[in-house]
């Protein structure tokens, strides 16, 4: 690994297990790293904090898949997202300035940090309802009953998909975790079943609007302009899609990394204890820029040629920013290795930067907080239920998840919380 001549091995599964040691190599030997992909696509890795930055805010790398020129694309296997055709693909993620800038300014409009902020009595109830599922048992996954349907309920509830109807939702989703990437089969079956049923909510719901998400999003409008019912699907999409996986990953990563550093977890457990916050707002983002469960962010795609550190790269190249290389660049974080849960000077990558940042990241750290909190303060001695050596990462670009997160605890009467 330390043989400056030699890259490391990368997307392999001793990778996915640990692609810290291999994204240091990088870090320091080739910060920008042309490289095939496992799907057939040559695309350039950026890995240090300062180009990642730069990368992710600079306007000459569109969103766009238009401007990628490899013919593979045309063939529909390498998971860039404007192959799969759909207008739900035809989201904030897959444009650029002035379409981007309209489109998130009318559903900035609706999904606000203070709708947000009234909804947090909901998702500690959703919390505590999940956990009283398996509290008497003492063991559980932790992903597969909690961390997975946490989100898909929460984002359901939010977009005002009725409670009958959640557990489709939570199939759907479960078909595309599990075969994540792929736009074929089963996943292109549950894009189209997603679609089509979000297009009939918002029709429903222009006719008989409620206090909920969807509704707002129609209603949301900017100098006169409103939200197409197409662009409203797609948008109602992109805050499932976008929210989902992602809210899985932070709750499975984050439990996973404070199980593995029991000194800072019984911290948080103290300091939870003593009805204080602040650790535990710090502990999330430190656990966000430790092992985020963005690998990488989206693609990009270069427009003009330009250089990037020392690097040339060419017009209608794609262009991979790997935030958790970046997130652990020791040239901007001390110690980047280590778990700190108080550590203060974290401006980590992990929600992105510039004008894609994410913009659910007040929803996922309420999400992440009360996940966390719950479990620690309910499940006081939860511990690996396996070997780590035995937990399996999923294999997808994009990424960071465990397939499962086996825990054991003492266990409870369900009634106490
Ligand atoms: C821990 C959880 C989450 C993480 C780590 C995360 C991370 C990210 C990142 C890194 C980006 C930028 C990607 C890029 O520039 O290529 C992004 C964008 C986005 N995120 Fe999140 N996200 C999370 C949760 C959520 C939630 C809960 C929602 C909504 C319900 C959401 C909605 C979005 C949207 C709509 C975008 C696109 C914004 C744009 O293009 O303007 N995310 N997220």
């Amino acid at each position: 690994m330390s043989d400056p001549n030699t890259p490391p091995e990368l997307f392999t599964w001793e990778f996915a297990t640990d692609p810290y040691p291999a994204y240091a190599w990088l870090r320091e030997h080739a910060p920008v790293h042309r490289t095939r992909l496992p799907s057939g696509v040559e695309a350039w890795l950026v890995t240090r904090y300062a180009d990642a930055r730069q990368a992710l805010a600079d306007q000459r790398l569109s969103k766009n898949p238009a401007h990628h020129d490899e013919p593979a694309h045309a063939k529909g296997k390498t998971g860039i997202p404007g192959e799969r055709k759909a207008e739900l693909m035809t989201h904030l993620l897959n444009i650029d300035p002035p379409d981007h800038t309209r489109l998130r300014r009318l559903v900035s409009k609706a999904f606000t940090p203070r709708r947000v902020a009234e909804f947090a009595p909901r998702v500690q109830e959703l919390t505590d309802g999940l956990i009283d599922n398996f509290v008497t048992k003492g063991s559980a996954d932790l992903i597969h009953d909690f961390a997975f349907p946490l989100p898909i309920y929460a984002i359901c509830d939010m977009l005002g998909v009725p409670r009958e109807d959640q557990d489709d939702f939570r199939d759907w989703a479960g078909m595309m975790i599990r075969h994540g990437g792929g736009p074929r089969g089963g996943v292109a079956r549950s894009v189209k079943k997603m679609r089509g049923y979000l297009a009939e909510l918002i029709h429903r719901k222009r006719d008989e609007p409620g206090d909920d998400l969807i509704s707002g999003l129609i209603r949301a409008s900017d100098h006169g302009e409103h939200l197409t019912e197409n662009e409203a699907a797609a948008m109602a999409f992109i805050l499932l899609f976008a929210g989902f996986e992602t809210t899985v990953n932070l709750i499975g990563n984050g439990v996973y990394a404070l199980l593995r550093n029991p000194g800072q977890r019984e911290r948080l457990q103290a300091s939870l204890a003593t009805g204080e916050r602040g650790l535990l707002e710090t502990g999330v983002e430190e656990l966000l820029r430790y092992d985020g469960p963005v690998e990488l962010a989206t693609w990009r795609f270069a427009t003009e040629p330009l250089t990037l550190g020392g690097e040339r790269i060419a017009a209608g190249d794609p262009v991979l920013v790997v935030l958790a290389a970046a997130d652990r660049d020791p040239e901007r974080f001390g110690e980047p290795d280590t778990l700190d849960l108080a550590r203060r000077d974290n401006q980590h990558l992990g929600y992105g930067h510039g004008i894609h940042y994410c913009l659910g990241a007040p929803l996922a750290r309420l999400e992440g907080q009360t996940a966390l909190a719950t479990l620690l303060t309910r499940l006081p001695d939860l511990s690996l239920a396996v070997d780590p050596a035995d937990l399996r990462w999923r294999g997808g670009l994009i990424m960071r998840g465990l397939r499962t997160l086996p825990v054991e605890f003492t266990p409870f009467g369900a009634d106490i919380h």
